[in-house]
């Protein structure tokens, strides 16, 4: 492309953002976008209290010592939901002929304005738990940016806790995900005493939450979704900057999200030269609360630079 005709796009493209401030129409050609395939697993019980116990998993010194999850885990996850789906000691309401992982393709871009994360997965046969009526299937992103170490270190894990919903300490309590920093004390049951609000006020402040977006998914009818953050809980938003589409074709969905790279106080803020922590989790055939998939700790950054996923600018 010539100079002259490039400026005369530059000139257009300038007066078109005036008139349409608003760019949340940008389609990314998917097409062009390489993706990876990330494994989620089934997890069962495996909570941060039980994985930090040396008794319960033999990972946990060297998991104290310095190594991360994936150090030890990426490549055998297939293996280990399998086990996990029907293990008495981790999985006390086994669902019957539940498959223990799933294969998401995940690919990344941003443009001037946006940040997007698309997913492709196929549930496959999944049995009907009849957990959740609404809506079959959800899938999620959580996100970091360095401000909460332990997601650095073991991604979805850092929210995952003993006395949580339908954990073993947790049991019909509506305790959701919550993050370490959050409580006055820890045990391996978890941490039940709250701090109190003008020390999580200051936390927030400080970015040690995790920011999470979620999209439900109904077959024929568009995505609900839902974003929000995890501090001293799993905390929705009354109204989401997150948009999301979703298209199915048979058991396979296909979920682009999108955010403003910048959305103001309460979520991270997208920039190049940042090292971002995903974690992906897939809730499949009805089900709720810890019945999900979800990946290890992976790492995404914009422009260039090491990460799974570079998200180039379209
Ligand atoms: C030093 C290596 C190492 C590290 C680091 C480590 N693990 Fe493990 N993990 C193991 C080993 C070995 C087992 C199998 C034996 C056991 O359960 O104690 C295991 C078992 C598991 C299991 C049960 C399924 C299976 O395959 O046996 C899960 C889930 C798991 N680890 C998750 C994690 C998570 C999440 C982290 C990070 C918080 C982590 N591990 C860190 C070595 C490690």
């Amino acid at each position: 492309m010539s100079s002259g005709i490039s400026k005369f796009a530059g000139l257009l493209l300038g007066a078109v953002g005036l008139i349409l401030p608003i760019a949340a129409a940008h389609a990314v050609d998917w097409v062009r976008v390489p993706g990876k395939d990330v494994i989620l697993l089934y997890p069962a019980q495996m909570s941060w209290e039980l994985l930090l116990t040396q008794a319960d998993h033999s990972g946990a010194k060297k998991f104290r010592d310095g190594k991360d999850c994936r150090g030890c885990h990426e490549g055998e996850e297939k293996a280990s939901g399998t086990l996990l789906v029907t293990d008495k000691h981790v999985e006390p309401a086994p669902i019957a002929a539940k498959p223990g992982f799933l294969k998401a393709n995940v690919k990344v871009a941003h443009d001037a304005t946006r940040l997007y994360i698309h997913l492709e997965f196929d549930p496959g046969q999944q049995p009907n738990a009849g957990m959740d009526k609404d809506f079959s299937t959800k899938v999620a992103v959580m996100i970091d940016d360095g401000g909460v170490t332990e997601a650095t270190r073991a991604g979805c894990w850092a929210a995952c806790h003993d006395n949580s919903a339908r954990m073993a300490s947790g049991g019909d309590a509506d305790t959701t995900k919550y993050l370490v920093r959050s409580r006055a004390a820890m045990s391996r049951q978890g941490g039940a005493q709250i701090k109190p609000a003008d020390e999580l006020a200051k936390i927030r402040a400080e970015n040690g939450y995790l920011e999470y977006w979620q999209a439900r998914l109904k077959p024929g009818a568009a995505p609900e979704v839902v974003d929000g953050t995890v501090l001293e809980k799993r905390e929705e938003r009354a109204g989401p900057v997150v948009t999301a589409e979703a298209s199915e074709k048979g058991s396979q969905w296909s979920v682009t999200f999108s955010r403003p790279l910048a959305a103001g106080p309460g979520y991270k803020s997208f920039q190049p030269g940042k090292t971002y922590t995903v974690g992906f989790s897939v809730h499949a055939g009805h089900t709720a609360k810890r019945f999900h998939y979800v990946s290890l700790e992976k790492t995404l950054v914009l422009d260039g630079g090491k990460a799974d996923f570079i998200a180039a600018a379209n």
